[in-house]
């Protein structure tokens, strides 16, 4: 398969850009005809950003699964499609071509059709990182179901609240994760959260760990005796159903400034586009070279770059089940030479944690099949862009830094391996389609280049999300309320002499933990929860590995057993809670919270203590009681 929209100079993309700012319509519809669609659309693109409403591709119909699967049969059906590597590495690595891998999704398409899940429906899907999710995810999608994958490090409450708001009656998902010399036990956890979930219809439960679980009557159903039912009738082809360009395909929810986690939605036709042009041009993708991005699907990241814009472009996607250090950490590399891994797609804090091991984990790798590196989530720091260009790349490998968000559906800004310059820290350029502005906080549009501000984008791009589930006025809010008529990111940016955008981080009181998104207020609605608890400020702090650590200040008012002790079972709470991802880093027992008269938490003055840097306290004489500053600042962690 070649891309008839892979640019492949640097010329040609400052062309492809000019050409998407001039005529964004004609930009992407030439890009969109690349595709397979039942029915062709009557309109690009309608939009207005105030209500918002964006539709791209309206009118016409498609379903992705033909784009990923089918559309590949005809030249590539023995092409691979996707590697497994298992958590164990005595455990053989599967493989499967595009034909084995649309057998598998049309037969679990069929089971799904068979346990009465209809287009439309919500379907909560909390597995392990194995090929039955991946199966799964594109079966939901063959017959037209919305899925919303939730990270298998989620908490039985965090998976209640999902399903709650999702309104989702059917449910997927394991046994057992492995992780490491871990198993999570899944199904025990969604056994706990539907005790809160009557509504759920049906538990498919792929069996992968062997850990004994309880099955319920007439709910749970083993998903190999499902397979085994498709077989028997005989059904093979599930014919994909019709999905207008705007149906939603998935949502998967993710943190904000509020304590509930909001439901990002995506739609079929714009998603599909954006992803695969992202994936094309910003990894220069080249036929049968093997992506292995290291995120978890249950992220957007593993849906965008793992899933559906890999295989759109007929791709050989690597799906890694277990984690960068174990059973040692060379873990990573031996994957690389292993499958000839041509681009390696990871977070910074994976780069920093494994350079903590040194350079022994590399003695002995080859690496030589690597042509490209990623990295995303969170800005990476100039000393770790340097360790993986020298030491994984061998200053051969392009890295490329792409910013983008849950959000956004696939990429905004970021170099093109090889096609457009790097820099280290930096983004660097936006993709053609995107039109990034700087903005004061008045909202005024910051021109010119050297300058600091908040990041908003001011035209759609298709992959841009539609709504925030079942709640729309949230979107509206969250994402196209602050400034006028512009889509506000959440993140603080600089732009360089040349036009380079480097991220500096949020600006809202979002967290970025080890690439995770934690909204403040969700650890502290969580601690707040916890017996003796009164009151809880959480801010972020500077950490080497994790990029971000959590701090809590916690005023209690009844200690149980000593300090130490609350302060763990606080952090159990919130593992309960929320999960094990959000737990604080360090938790500091206050007498009181430094607060403005009226009654609102200074946070700047907590980050500002947390970070170590007292002497930038600021002004603290509006505070109601500036004495407290002092105690909080003897009491530092
Ligand atoms: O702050 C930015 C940071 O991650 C946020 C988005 O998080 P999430 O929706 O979980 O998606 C992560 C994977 C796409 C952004 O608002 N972020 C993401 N990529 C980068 C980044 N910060 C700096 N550099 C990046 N390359």
């Amino acid at each position: 398969m070649s891309y008839p929209f892979q640019i492949k100079s640097e010329a040609a993309y400052h062309q492809a850009y000019q050409q998407s700012v001039a005529h964004p319509e004609q930009f992407w519809e030439a890009i969109a005809q690349t595709f397979q669609w039942q029915k062709k659309w009557d309109q690009v693109l309608e939009w207005n950003f105030k209500e918002p409403r964006i539709s791209w591709f309206k009118g016409g119909q498609l379903n992705i699964t033909e784009n990923c699967l089918d559309r590949h049969l005809a030249e590539d059906a023995n092409s691979l499609a996707m590697i497994f590597e298992p958590n164990d590495v005595t455990t053989p690595a599967q493989q499967f071509t595009y034909q084995e891998l649309f057998d598998k999704v049309n037969q679990f398409a069929w089971v799904l059709h068979n346990n009465g899940v209809k287009k439309g429906d919500r379907v909560c899907l909390y597995m392990g990182m194995i090929p039955a999710l991946a199966i799964a995810t594109l079966a939901c999608a063959r017959i037209g179901a919305i899925h919303s994958v939730i990270f298998g490090g989620f908490s039985a409450q965090s998976i209640a609240d999902r399903l709650q708001d999702a309104q989702a009656a059917f449910i997927i998902t394991c046994d057992g994760a492995h992780r490491g010399n871990k198993t999570i036990d899944l199904k025990n956890v969604i056994d706990d959260a539907l005790v809160q979930c009557p509504f759920v219809q049906r538990v498919i439960v792929y069996m992968h760990t062997q850990t004994p679980i309880s099955m319920k009557k007439d709910r749970d159903v083993w998903w190999e005796d499902e397979v085994q039912k498709v077989i028997a009738a005989q059904q093979t082809f599930f014919p994909a159903v019709a999905m207008d360009a705007e149906d939603p395909l998935f949502i998967l929810y993710t943190s904000g400034s509020t304590g509930k986690p909001k439901g990002v939605v995506h739609t079929v036709g714009g998603y599909m586009v954006y992803a695969t042009y992202t994936f094309v041009n910003v990894f220069q993708y080249q036929k049968g070279d093997v992506h292995f991005c290291t995120a978890d699907i249950g992220w957007i990241t593993g849906h965008s770059y793992i899933v559906y814009g890999p295989l759109c472009a007929g791709a050989t996607t690597l799906l890694f089940e277990g984690i960068p250090t174990w059973p040692n950490a060379g873990r990573f590399w031996d994957i690389v030479d292993k499958h000839r891994v041509a681009n390696l797609y990871t977070a910074p804090t994976a780069i920093r944690s494994l350079m903590g091991f040194g350079l022994a984990p590399l003695e002995g790798k080859e690496l030589h099949s690597l042509k490209v590196l990623g990295t995303v989530g969170e800005p990476i720091n100039e000393e770790a862009w340097h360790w993986y260009d020298e030491h994984i790349g061998k200053k051969q490998c392009p890295i490329v830094d792409t910013w983008w968000q849950t959000e956004t559906g696939g990429i905004l800004i970021s170099n093109m391996a090889g096609i457009t310059p790097a820099k280290p820290a930096y983004a660097t350029l936006p993709l053609p389609g995107i039109q990034p502005v700087l903005v004061d906080e008045k909202g005024t549009i910051l021109e010119g280049n050297a300058i600091s501000g908040n990041l908003c984008i001011q035209f759609p791009w298709p992959g841009m999300l539609r709504t925030t589930y079942g709640d729309h006025e949230r979107c509206r809010t969250n994402y196209f309320a602050t400034y006028d008529n512009l889509y506000f990111t959440g993140d603080g940016c600089y732009r360089d002499e040349q036009g380079n955008y480097r991220i500096t981080g949020r600006v809202d009181d979002v967290l970025n933990v080890s690439g995770h998104r934690i909204g403040t207020a969700e650890v502290e609605n969580a601690i707040n929860s916890h017996t003796g608890v009164v009151e809880s400020a959480v801010v972020g702090y500077p950490h080497d590995i994790k990029g971000q650590g959590i701090y809590a200040f916690v005023i209690i008012d009844s200690l149980h057993g000593d300090a130490q002790l609350t302060q763990l079972d606080i952090a159990q709470t919130v593992a309960r809670v929320i999960g094990a991802i959000a737990k604080p880093d360090k938790i500091q027992f206050v007498h009181g919270l430094p607060k403005t008269r009226s009654g609102k938490i200074m946070r700047r003055i907590l980050r500002k203590i947390a970070e170590g840097a007292l002497d930038q306290l600021g002004d603290t004489s509006t505070l109601l009681d500036p004495s407290v500053i002092a105690s909080i600042v003897d009491g530092k962690l």
